[in-house]
C-alpha cells in the first residue's frame, strides 16, 4: 500500500570543526501524498541527500519528525522502515546474477521461494530486463545496471521508494529515456516516491510536485508549471532554467492582476503577488518575441542558432541584456546582430517579484 510521508520541522546538524555545526537541513516541513512522486531539487550541498537519508533511516534527525503513514519512524533503524533506495552508483553485487541481485531483498522477508521467483520475473519484465536474468551485472550496460538497481528496490514492494540522483552516471540520451521509464513504473505501481536531483529538466519531467531547496530550507513547493511560471523567489526563478528580470513599476491592481509599466509599455500580470511600486517582471526567454514594430525598443547583441530555436541576446533601453528564444527559426524571419527590433512579452507567461 502506498503511504503518505510527512516531514515535520526536520533538522539535521552535522558537527563541524570550530564547534558551530553545519545545518544541512534546517526546518523542513512537507507532506507527500500516497502515490505521489515528489522531487527535491537544488544546488549541490543544499541538503537533498541528507533529507532523503533521514527518510531512509541512514541518518537520524537532530530534531523534528518523519511519519510514514501514521507511524512516527524518526528514530527507527533502516530495516524497520518500509523504504527502498536507488543510488547513483548502482551498488550491485558483482558476483551474483541479475536475478539474484533483484531478489536479494526478498531473502530477508517472509516470502516463499516460488513467490520470490515469480515476483523477480514480474519486476524484471516491468523494468525491461526480460531475458537478462542469468547475466552478471558486469555484462550489462550502465542503463541496464540501473534498471537492475530499480528492480531490486521495487521487488520488496516498499511503501516509499527513494532515489538519490540515480541517473547521474548515464549519458544524456539514456538519462532522458530512463527518467521516462522511472516515471512510468512509479505510476504503474502507484508507489509513493521521493526523487533527489540537481537537474531541473529531470525534476520537471518526473514530478507531480517539485520541492526547491536552498541552504537546507525549502524555497518553494509546487507543480512543475507553478515552479517554472510562478517562481516564489529569485532563487527559484534563476535555478529553474533561463530567466530574465525586467525592471517595472506597479501602476494599479485589478482583481488578482497587476498592471505594470516597463520601459514605457503597460502589461497586465495575471495572478500577481501583492507588490507595490518598483518591482521585477520575471519573463522566460520563450515568452518574449522580437518584432519589427511596437514594443520595447532593443538592439540585437548576439544570436546563436540552436536548431530548434534561435537564442538572441538583446539590449534594453537601460543597457541591461536579456535572452529571447525564437522558436522554429527556420521558418521565421531572423534578426541580425546590431539590428534594431522591438520586444513584446506574452502576458500569460510573465510573473512579478519584489526587487
Ligand atoms: N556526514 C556529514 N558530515 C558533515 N557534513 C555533512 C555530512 N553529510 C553532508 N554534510 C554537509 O551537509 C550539507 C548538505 O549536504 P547534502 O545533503 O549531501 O547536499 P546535497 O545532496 O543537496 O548535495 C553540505 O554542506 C554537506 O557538506
Ligand atoms: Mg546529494
Amino acid at each position: 500500500m502506498p503511504q503518505r510521508v510527512e516531514l515535520r520541522e526536520l533538522v539535521k546538524i552535522f558537527p563541524a570543526p570550530g564547534g558551530s555545526g553545519v545545518r544541512a537541513v534546517d526546518g523542513v516541513n512537507l507532506t507527500i501524498q500516497p502515490g505521489e512522486m515528489v522531487t527535491f531539487l537544488g544546488p549541490s550541498g543544499c541538503g537533498k541527500t541528507t533529507t532523503l537519508r533521514m527518510v531512509a533511516g541512514f541518518e537520524m534527525p537532530s530534531s523534528g519528525q518523519i511519519f510514514i503513514g501514521n507511524e512516527d519512524v524518526s528514530t527507527k533503524a533502516p530495516n524497520e522502515r518500509d523504504t527502498a533506495m536507488v543510488f547513483q552508483s548502482y551498488a550491485l553485487f558483482p558476483h551474483m546474477t541479475v536475478e539474484e541481485n533483484v531478489g536479494y531483498g526478498l531473502r530477508f522477508r517472509k516470502v516463499s521461494k516460488a513467490e520470490a521467483a515469480e515476483r523477480v520475473q514480474r519486476i524484471m519484465d516491468l523494468v525491461g530486463l526480460k531475458g537478462l536474468g542469468k547475466r552478471a551485472p558486469g555484462q550489462l550496460s550502465g542503463g541496464q545496471q540501473q534498471r537492475v538497481a530499480l528492480a531490486r528496490a521495487l521487488v520488496v514492494e516498499p511503501q516509499v521508494l527513494l532515489f538519490d540522483e540515480p541517473l547521474s552516471n548515464l549519458d544524456a540520451k539514456l538519462r532522458e529515456y530512463m527518467r521516462e521509464e522511472i516515471r512510468r513504473v512509479q505510476q504503474e505501481l502507484g508507489i509513493t516516491a521521493i526523487y533527489v536531483t540537481h537537474d531541473q529538466s529531470e525534476a520537471m519531467a518526473l514530478s507531480d510536485r517539485i520541492v526547491v531547496m536552498n541552504a537546507g530550507r525549502i524555497e518553494q513547493v509546487g507543480s512543475p508549471q507553478e515552479i517554472y511560471l510562478r517562481p516564489a523567489t529569485r532563487f527559484v526563478a534563476d535555478f529553474i532554467g533561463k530567466v530574465n528580470f525586467l525592471p517595472c513599476k506597479v501602476l494599479r491592481r485589478e482583481n488578482g492582476s497587476a498592471v505594470v509599466e516597463s520601459f514605457g509599455r503597460q502589461i497586465t500580470v495575471h495572478d500577481a503577488p501583492k507588490i507595490d511600486g518598483e518591482a521585477s517582471l520575471v519573463v522566460r526567454p520563450e515568452a518574449m518575441f522580437l518584432e519589427k514594430e511596437a514594443g520595447i525598443p532593443v538592439s540585437v547583441v548576439s544570436r546563436v542558432y540552436l536548431g530548434s530555436a534561435m537564442e538572441y541576446r538583446v539590449k534594453l533601453p537601460n543597457g541591461d541584456e536579456v535572452t529571447v528564444y525564437q522558436s522554429n527559426p527556420n521558418l521565421a524571419e531572423v534578426f541580425e546582430v546590431g539590428q534594431e527590433a522591438f520586444l513584446k512579452l506574452d502576458s500569460h507567461a510573465v510573473h512579478l517579484l519584489p526587487n
